[in-house]
């Protein structure tokens, strides 16, 4: 296969920095190593090499599930058998083998594909693999096994806290909380105007009033004084969400909270990993609930932990989660609870993403400085600004502003690329389903007007951010876009 000077110039000087050992195969390999291969490197794909290191060909993952769900046998089948012949200049895949004037691949080159870029994608290894066939095999595949006990013991000990409760989902792991410190009818729960709806929806869905409060401009979150200013008699609890990985003030928080009787839940679903204060977040409250739904830091799929430092509380949310049965005492309902119980096979994949937390959290923030370091001279796109050393964050989707105007602009021209560029989500109080709870919270609109998510996850490297920045000068510098950043700098006082 020929390739020109050029490109194995290019080919030798990405080798090391590629390390393209991670997407290749020997054509003599057994399909179950290509498969682990092709979830290691992050792309779905391996290249097949013969002995001599010469192409073969590629193989995709989606075309080892067809083979496996067609009956192909896994320790029967090579990759050689199933690699499809490789055409060059093929531009859908951000990977390409280089090759040497011998056919032999010696570089593995990144490179913008002309498929989507997703702003967020999970990030399955074999580990996840392993652990999810060890709980298949075990048959433990509802929500009882030693992974849901792992899993339960392991994160609620990262987030210092020191009882876990796996449950479906983030949103009822919330739900599983309030109903479980006692709040219902009549009960008011000050909740974030800017969060995703699941949030107010557990409030709404015990029979509580969801009090909205605007959020602080600089962190995004709920401030103290925003919650004195709306605390009332029917007050029971407040919960603050720590948004985009941005940590809530909870010192002050909780002081508030216990000066006025209150529970406070925090909601992060968002936050895995980030502190306040030098503590984890999720560690401050009576409980804190958290998501692992796919786009979230660590995944299960769909799921939620609620962690506790109460074991009376703990036990009183396992048996909610369980139908209100007594554990000590079969079909035995002490209350009518709910089945909101995670299971073994999510639990197992909870397991391994733990592991590697600290590496999905280094990643995180490796793209958000890439972004930061690409976008940050454009006038118009505006970052987070730095919080006070108390706050720790992480990046969950790497966030920036813009003029309202603009931003429809972006994620047009963005998504003719094929990146997927996402706005905020809206703020509660402009939404039909909360308009009896809405009250008036600039700080939040303006953000849901002006927020932009990008994609943030193993793919994006110096191409992606190099290609975003490309479309960003381009619609930046259109006269219309130009006359409305200017007056969104001058709103920002900037
Ligand atoms: C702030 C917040 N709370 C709660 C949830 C609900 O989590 P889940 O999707 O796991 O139900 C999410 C999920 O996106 C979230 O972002």
């Amino acid at each position: 296969m020929a390739v020109s000077a050029q490109a194995f110039q290019a080919g030798v000087r990405h080798q090391q920095r590629l390390g393209h050992r991670e997407f290749i195969c020997e054509a003599n390999d057994g399909l179950w190593v290509a498969i682990e291969r092709a979830l290691d490197n992050g792309f779905g794909l391996v290249f097949v090499v013969g002995q001599d290191g010469a192409l073969i060909g590629e193989l995709p993952l989606s075309r080892m599930r067809v083979a496996l769900r067609d009956g192909l046998h896994l320790s029967h089948t090579t990759a050689g058998e199933l690699a499809m012949p490789w055409e060059d200049g093929r531009s859908d895949l951000p990977i390409a083998p280089v090759i040497d004037p011998h056919g032999r691949v010696i570089a593995i080159d990144k490179r913008i594909s002309s498929s989507l870029l997703p702003v967020a994608e999970p990030d399955l290894s074999r580990s996840e693999l392993r652990n999810l066939l060890d709980a298949f095999l075990s048959t433990w595949i509802s929500s009882t096994g030693d992974y849901i006990l792992e899993f339960e013991s392991l994160f609620s000990a990262r987030v210092g806290m020191t009882h876990g409760v796996a449950t479906s989902n983030g949103t009822v792991s919330l739900h599983l909380a309030l109903a479980a410190l006692g709040i219902g009818p009549g009960d008011e729960v000050i909740v974030p105007d800017l969060t995703f709806a699941a949030s107010a929806n557990a409030v709404i869905h015990v029979g509580a009033r969801p009090v909205l409060v605007d959020v602080d401009p600089v962190t995004w979150c709920v401030s103290v004084e925003a919650i004195e200013r709306v605390i009332s008699p029917h007050t029971r609890a407040i919960m603050p969400v720590h948004l985009f990985g941005r940590p809530a003030p909870m010192t002050e928080i909780c002081n508030l909270a216990q000066q006025q009787g209150l529970f406070v839940l925090e909601d992060c679903a968002e936050a895995h990993g980030a502190k306040y204060d030098g503590l984890p977040i999720g560690s401050f409250s009576d409980v804190a609930s958290f998501s692992f739904f796919a786009n979230k830091i660590i995944t299960t799929g769909e799921g939620g932990m609620c962690v506790t430092r109460g074991p009376e509380l703990a036990l009183r949310m396992k048996m909610l989660r369980d139908h209100g049965m007594r554990p000590e005492r079969r079909y035995w309902h002490e209350e009518a609870g709910f089945n909101f119980r995670m299971t073994n096979l999510q639990a197992s994949i909870g397991c391994a993403q733990l592991q590697r937390m600290d590496e999905f959290l280094e990643m995180r923030k490796r793209v958000d400085a890439s972004y930061r370091a690409a976008l940050a001279d454009l006038p118009g796109v505006v970052f987070p600004q730095p919080l006070s050393s108390r706050h720790e964050p992480v990046t969950w989707f790497s966030c920036a502003l813009v003029s309202p105007e603009v931003r429809p602009l972006l994620i047009k021209a963005c998504r003719e690329a094929n990146i997927d560029l996402r706005p905020f989500v809206n703020a509660l109080s402009t939404m039909p389903a909360y308009r009896r709870f809405s009250r008036k919270c600039p700080a939040s609109e303006r953000l849901a007007a002006c927020g932009i998510n990008f994609p943030t996850s193993r793919k994006v490297d110096e191409n992606v951010v190099g290609r975003i920045a490309e479309v960003f000068t381009q619609v930046m510098h259109m006269p219309a876009a130009m006359a409305s950043s200017e007056a969104f700098l001058r709103q920002n006082g900037m």
